[in-house]
């Protein structure tokens, strides 16, 4: 059994929106665990250059890579630059996600537009260079028993129909089918791809849902584990999801949710 510093040894991870939340925990937690990462953003690179500060002074390699992954080009330009500075991909963790939350009626052609740009169509753009690098490396035995592992951040949104947000509960229901889809076309070359879906986890995204003790009784109401979860919560999950130990895992969503998804709605009454 391999100690957790070696888990991803010779291993390099890309982690997209990895400046806060839960891709910033999942680039410390892949550095931790042996890999090279390079650690994504678009905005607020001073965070950026934190977490790439502190892999550094643990002794672990990372570098920080601007990209907005709605953008092809930009897309594209990351990778080569990851490839210039670590030769290759392992791990692509596709966590870059936003909200704009309205009404429907209210809301916006560009509020659609930018939740699925960033949140779908990024995890595409992302997906497909790494997939592709893949495919040109290869299985390296003594580094990994897959040719790549790409683990998509879904949420507990691609089941859960979820008002005032219909963008991002597309974006959701999307990554669900492209990361089932892509693991049933991938999968014969040994690129295993995987899906997270986080229930409530404390991140700037969702600040407001448990900000007050009031909010956050709230929200616990919905969750049967009655605990918000923690951004080391899912981070583990991602490691796991990135390395050996889940090889036979393929085209699977781990709930990471304390029972979001149990319809808690239903522990009394129905
Ligand atoms: C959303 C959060 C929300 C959680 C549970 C996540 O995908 O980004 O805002 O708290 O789902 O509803």
């Amino acid at each position: 059994m391999l100690v957790h510093e070696q888990l991803l040894r010779g291993q390099t991870a890309l982690v997209t929106g990895a400046n806060s939340g839960i891709g910033e925990a999942s680039a410390r937690a892949l550095a931790a665990a042996g890999a090279a990462v390079g650690v994504n953003y678009v905005v607020n690179p001073k965070q950026a250059q934190k977490v790439v500060g502190d892999i550094v002074a643990s002794r672990g390699r990372a570098v920080a890579l601007q990209a907005d992954v709605g953008n092809e080009d930009q897309v594209q330009a990351m990778f080569q630059t990851l490839f210039k500075e670590f030769g290759t991909i392992d791990i692509l963790v596709n966590n870059a996600g936003l909200q704009r939350d309205s009404a429907f009626t209210e809301m916006t052609l560009q509020q659609w537009n930018t939740v699925l740009t960033v949140n779908l169509t990024g995890q595409f753009l992302c997906a497909r260079e790494a997939a592709r690098e893949f495919r040109r490396r290869g299985v390296r035995p003594e580094i990994s028993q897959a040719a790549g592992k790409i683990v998509c951040m879904s949420s507990v949104h691609q089941e859960i129909p979820w008002a005032r947000h219909a963008n991002y509960a597309a974006s959701k229901g999307g990554v669900k089918m492209l990361m089932e889809t892509i693991a049933q076309e991938l999968g014969p070359e040994r690129i295993r791809v995987n899906a997270i879906a986080p229930g409530a986890i404390k991140t700037p995204i969702n600040h407001d849902a448990w900000a007050t003790p009031e909010a956050e009784a709230d929200l616990l109401r919905l969750i049967p584990y009655r605990r918000v979860g923690v951004v080391e919560d899912i981070s583990r999950a991602v490691v796991w999801l990135a390395s050996d130990l889940s090889d036979y895992v393929h085209g699977t969503t781990l709930f990471v949710d304390g029972g979001m998804t149990l319809f808690p709605g239903f522990a009394s009454g129905g």
